[in-house]
């Protein structure tokens, strides 16, 4: 099993499109995938079709109030699985402050579940605050979704010296897997300065005891593609909403890429279990948990 964060503690730069459509494509491929939504935003439960409620069993219930892996997971289908957030998670970091061992409490939570899942997939927020952290501390790779802007690398230090504090501390198999570029332009001469820019840094990396040193520059990178930003107000993915569509075909490549390159450390520290999840078991586990999927708006995203 992989467990691969998501994160760039700058926003808007893809990591929820990522996650959400990555996901889809990996079950495409017949991989069980787990999705877990760690921003308060609550975009990737909403993408999903998952309406974010006080009955909506989420990520604030087992971390603040100790609810199981499986009492807070909603199977989206066969392939898929998703514990979702609510708005109630922004006030967890102040509710968990005299928490001991509060960094670990998602990585704790998983270790005890019994789940037989291929990849879990785990959504940050644009910081770098105890959600993320926990899910550093839980997960065996990163991926870094970056949009080619000038300055890009700019803030990428803080984000690797994070990485870094948190190998050393509690997770000393986390890797940085690699970097993908979203919102992709590869007509403008920048997009192509800030690939290079990137591999020049991952280049220097090579070869050092750094948790990046096996990073790589994604080949696939994610055309800008307007149907990416409007499926989420119809709450499907892209391949749900068009699959032909340049963003499909693009999270398609990324999927097959990501599960080819497995990287030979990566093993998440989470235990795996054999025993599958059993749809049935699960739904009697949720207690009062409905899962109403959103209704289709018209809006547009962007
Ligand atoms: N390849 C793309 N083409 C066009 N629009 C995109 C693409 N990727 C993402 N978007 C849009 O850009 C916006 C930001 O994307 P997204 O929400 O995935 O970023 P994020 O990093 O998760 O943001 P946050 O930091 O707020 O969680 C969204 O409106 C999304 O629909
Ligand atoms: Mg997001």
């Amino acid at each position: 099993m992989r467990v691969i964060a998501l994160m760039n503690q700058k926003g808007g730069v893809g990591k929820t499109t990522t996650t959400v459509n990555l996901g889809a494509c990996l079950a495409e491929l017949g991989k069980k995938v787990c999705l877990i939504d760690l921003d308060p935003q609550a975009h990737l439960t909403i993408n999903y079709g998952l309406e974010p409620s006080p009955e909506l069993l989420s990520l604030y219930d087992m971390l603040v109030d100790d609810r199981s892996f499986l009492e807070t997971l909603h199977r989206i289908d066969k392939h898929v699985a998703l514990i979702p957030s609510s708005i109630d998670l922004a006030a967890a970091e102040v509710e968990l402050v005299s928490i001991l061992g509060r960094e670990m409490l998602l990585k704790k939570k998983l270790e005890a579940a019994q789940h037989d899942f291929d990849f879990i997939l785990l959504d940050c927020p644009p910081s770098l605050g105890l959600l993320t952290i926990n899910a550093l501390a839980t997960a065996g790779e990163v991926i870094i979704p970056m949009q080619p802007h000038f300055l890009a690398l700019q803030g990428v230090g803080k984000l690797l010296e994070t990485v870094s504090l948190v190998s050393r501390r509690m997770n000393p198999k986390l890797k940085v897997s690699g970097i993908v570029l979203t919102m992709f332009d590869a007509t403008t001469k920048l997009s192509n300065e800030v690939v290079n820019d990137l591999n020049g840094f991952i280049e220097g990396a090579k070869g050092k005891n750094l948790p990046w040193s096996e990073a790589r520059v994604f080949k696939t990178k994610i055309r800008r593609n307007i149907k990416l930003a409007e499926s989420p107000s119809f709450g499907q993915t892209i391949l749900a909403y068009e699959p032909q569509s340049n963003g499909a075909v693009d999270y398609r490549a990324l999927a097959k890429e990501v599960v080819e390159a497995a990287p030979i450390a990566v093993q998440s520290t989470v235990s795996v279990k054999l025993s599958s999840v059993d749809p049935a078991k699960l739904a009697a586990a949720k207690v009062g948990a409905k899962a109403s999927p959103v209704k289709p708006s018209t809006q547009a995203v962007a």
